[in-house]
């Protein structure tokens, strides 16, 4: 088996190879002057299982034009299995088409990586559960919330997990019998149009209790800002947030700092300033299920 790794993999496949004791190979890549990116792997990689490994942020579309473009180039060679693995899959968020007009993003990525005949594809903590029946392939969805779960396990007494929306209501369910807490869930209601946030005030038994929000993705801090100060407003004791993917834009983890979270942390499935959740144990046990 060999690992290959993008451009923009934030450190796992190096970890995963590491781990399972097999070679790393990065591929060859170079923009043409006009911008247009070019892609080789030149290790004969015949008979061989090939995991690549590629997370999509910073820059998703470049991040995912590099993934096509390296999954293609594999094509040179007779594999004996093709595992892509994606920490965090762009566009996922763009599950339906909430307003007229609008494209469905996620099944179109699916539906390129679907063009590329993978054998297994494996994300964390994908954005909603039924984007996985869009693949053609066998789709594996790690999941993170244990892992962030057990992260605040020493810090927190009789903590309550909390999801922000319905959406991620499972996650913190999962963090809950992780820690065999209680949880509940606050209402989000986002305008589909300029992307505002609101969190509903909502009658929620929290003073004094210390409080673990879960949360998928935090790109602007909007959603967690709004609960936390809500949540602060109750009379939380310790407030703590974990989430999958800290995409963290601009100075998002500052404006969250300023609500009084006690910390925050995220999951290495992209790079940043909280990536502390470590996924590549996760990543390499579900490789070792199919391979
Ligand atoms: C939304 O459905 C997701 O689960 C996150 O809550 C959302 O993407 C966070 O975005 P932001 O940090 O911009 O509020």
């Amino acid at each position: 088996m060999k690992v290959i790794s993008c451009l923009n993999d934030p450190g796992l496949g190096e970890s995963v190879a590491k781990i399972m004791n097999v070679d790393l190979i990065r591929i060859s890549s170079k923009k043409f002057p006009d911008g247009e990116l070019y892609v080789r792997v030149r290790e004969n990689l015949n008979g061989e299982d090939v995991v690549v490994l590629q997370t999509t942020y910073p820059n998703q579309n470049e991040s995912l034009t590099e993934l096509y473009f390296t999954i293609d180039s594999l094509r040179s060679y007779k594999l004996h299995k093709l595992v892509v693995i994606v920490p965090y899959l762009a566009y996922m968020r763009q599950d339906k088409r909430f307003l007229m007009g609008e494209s469905l993003s996620a099944k179109v990525v699916i539906n390129i990586l679907n063009m590329l005949n993978i054998d297994y594809f494996i994300t964390v903590d994908i954005h909603n559960d039924h984007c996985l029946k869009w693949f053609k392939c066998k789709a594996i969805n790690i999941h993170a919330a244990p892992l962030l779960a057990n992260y605040f396990r020493e810090k927190v007494s009789k903590p309550i997990i909390l999801s922000p929306d319905m959406g991620s209501l499972s996650r913190a369910i999962e963090a809950a019998n992780t820690l065999k807490a209680d949880y509940d869930f606050l209402i989000k209601i986002r305008d589909r149009v300029t992307g505002s946030i609101q969190v509903k005030p909502k009658e929620i038994d929290v003073a004094g209790r210390d409080v673990i929000i879960i949360d998928d993705i935090i790109s602007t801090g909007g959603t967690i800002i709004n609960a936390a100060t809500m949540l602060r407003k109750l009379g939380v004791n310790k407030l703590f947030v974990g989430c999958t993917h800290p995409l963290l834009v601009n100075n998002a983890l500052e404006k969250i700092l300023q609500t009084k979270v006690d910390e925050i942390v995220g999951s290495n499935s992209v790079r940043s300033a909280i990536s502390k959740v470590q996924l590549q144990e996760e990543i390499a046990k579900s490789i070792k299920k199919i391979i």
